[in-house]
């Protein structure tokens, strides 16, 4: 297993561009099994996860090409399986959203349950609740999902909890259902509308995107299209904690920031100078930051992908910090590890007190899910001495070339193979 070493300290200058969101390139791609027609999608961020869906759309019959750039293009004349095997699902939760497209095109579905994961529980059940609206059959047995319907039909879906991916599959699905849908305490994430957008160029016809009801109206086929994924906005605020939390001088391109208002707002309560252009901003650290509390909450508040990394950033700040995680039960995996770094963290339920300034010194530490890692990294930068991140298969799943892009303007950081 690949680890990270990186010492800390340096001096960080220079550009930096940010990648294709992971978390819309991931619907993008299911999206290829609505139509028989081809999809073609730019600024894919080469992540793991997406070389995962790449497999998974495989083993369904899809044809999945990279041009060894950052398009990918994908189409699904017919498929050879309706089944997501659990050896894929147990490795992407995100694999579910093949759920909606092939039950609405081929009118059948099976999908290993996704179960829990190192952050908490993430039940499916209103995935399934909106396929039984649109008039599915839904068994789950022997581990896996089993979803049957003739053509779907159009419904009135009221999520009783916002879930990101469970808007993504129910918009797909309804997409060809006969009728109209809406969707009701809907997500609001940019994802979501990046997702109405390549849907209606598809020849779907969905508005609403972006706000809590979105209206769909089902059509008989989709077709092909061509389609930008947008920038990703958690790489974008990993970043910015990178810049804010060393002495450094950072410039971030191709983003946009206006996806991350809640985040820029919280970073500059805490001292971060953060600039922003059009589709860029820049970061200047090194100087004292202070601390400020944060509650995560569905988009536009603070988004819970970036609250390990806040409270790396928050063990440098003076004063004391509640960070309160409203969103999974269980994301504080990364406190322990940051209290091996020197960190000084206690946990209460949902909520992480953090006391700083801390000096940070370089240990051996164990990355347990995505964010975590990223987490990890950005306190090796500013500890003292080197710091060895392990199993940073999870970091792979959604950074796209970090210790590259680190190096790229400074960071000592080094991949073990
Ligand atoms: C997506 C993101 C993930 C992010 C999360 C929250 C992708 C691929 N992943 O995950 O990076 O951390 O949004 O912003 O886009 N829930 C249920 N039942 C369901 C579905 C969800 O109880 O059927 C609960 C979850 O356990 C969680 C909350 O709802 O507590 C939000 O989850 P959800 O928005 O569904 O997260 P994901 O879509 O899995």
């Amino acid at each position: 297993m690949d680890k990270l070493k990186i010492t800390g300290g340096a001096r960080l200058n220079g550009p930096v561009r940010i990648s294709g969101a992971k978390n819309s390139a991931l619907p993008a791609m299911a999206a290829c099994l609505l139509t028989e027609g081809e999809l073609i999608l730019e600024n894919m961020p080469m992540v793991n996860d997406i070389l995962t869906t790449r497999r998974l759309l495989r083993e369904l019959g899809a044809e999945v090409e990279f041009d060894g750039g950052n398009t990918a293009r994908l189409k699904a004349t017919r498929i050879a399986s309706h089944e997501a095997p659990y050896d894929l699902v147990k490795t992407m939760r995100a694999s579910v959203l093949v759920l909606g497209p092939l039950l609405a095109r081929f009118g059948k579905a099976r999908v290993s349950l996704p179960g829990g994961c190192a952050i908490g529980a993430r039940p499916i059940d209103l995935h399934i609740k909106g396929f039984e609206k649109l008039g599915a059959t839904v068994n789950t047995e022997y581990g896996y999902v089993e979803a049957v319907a003739n053509r779907l039909k159009g419904a009135n879906i009221v999520f009783e909890k916002i879930t990101v991916t469970g808007t993504e599959n129910l918009m797909m699905a309804a997409a060809l259902a006969e009728g109209q849908s809406t969707l009701v305490n809907a997500a609001l994430e940019p994802e979501i509308s990046d997702l109405a957008d390549l849907l209606n160029k598809m020849g779907a016809k969905i508005s609403g995107a972006g706000t809590s009801v979105i209206t769909i109206e089902g059509v008989e086929t989709l077709h092909g299209a061509t389609h930008s994924i947008i920038p990703d906005r958690i790489e974008t605020g990993t970043f910015l904690v990178a810049g804010a939390i060393s002495e450094s001088n950072l410039e971030l391109t191709r983003c946009n920031p206006s996806h991350l208002s809640g985040v820029i707002e919280k970073l500059r309560e805490a001292g971060a100078v953060i600039e922003e252009g059009a589709d860029s901003m820049r970061v200047r650290g090194g100087n004292e930051l202070r601390s400020a509390d944060v509650i995560t909450h569905e988009y536009p508040g603070f988004a819970t992908d970036m609250q390990a990394q806040y409270m790396a950033m928050m063990t440098q700040a003076k004063g004391i910090s509640l960070i309160t995680e409203s969103i999974f039960e269980n994301r504080f995996m990364h406190a322990s590890e940051l209290m091996r770094m020197g960190a000084n963290i206690r946990i209460d339920g949902s909520r992480a007190v953090v006391a700083g300034k801390s000096r940070l010194t370089g240990a051996t530490v164990i990355a347990s899910d995505l964010r975590a890692s990223a987490s990890l990294v950005l306190a090796a930068l500013v500890a003292e001495g080197v710091t060895t991140v392990d199993r940073i298969y999870h970091l792979d799943r959604g950074y796209e070339k970090i210790e590259e892009k680190l190096r790229s303007f400074g960071a000592q950081i080094e991949r073990l193979k």
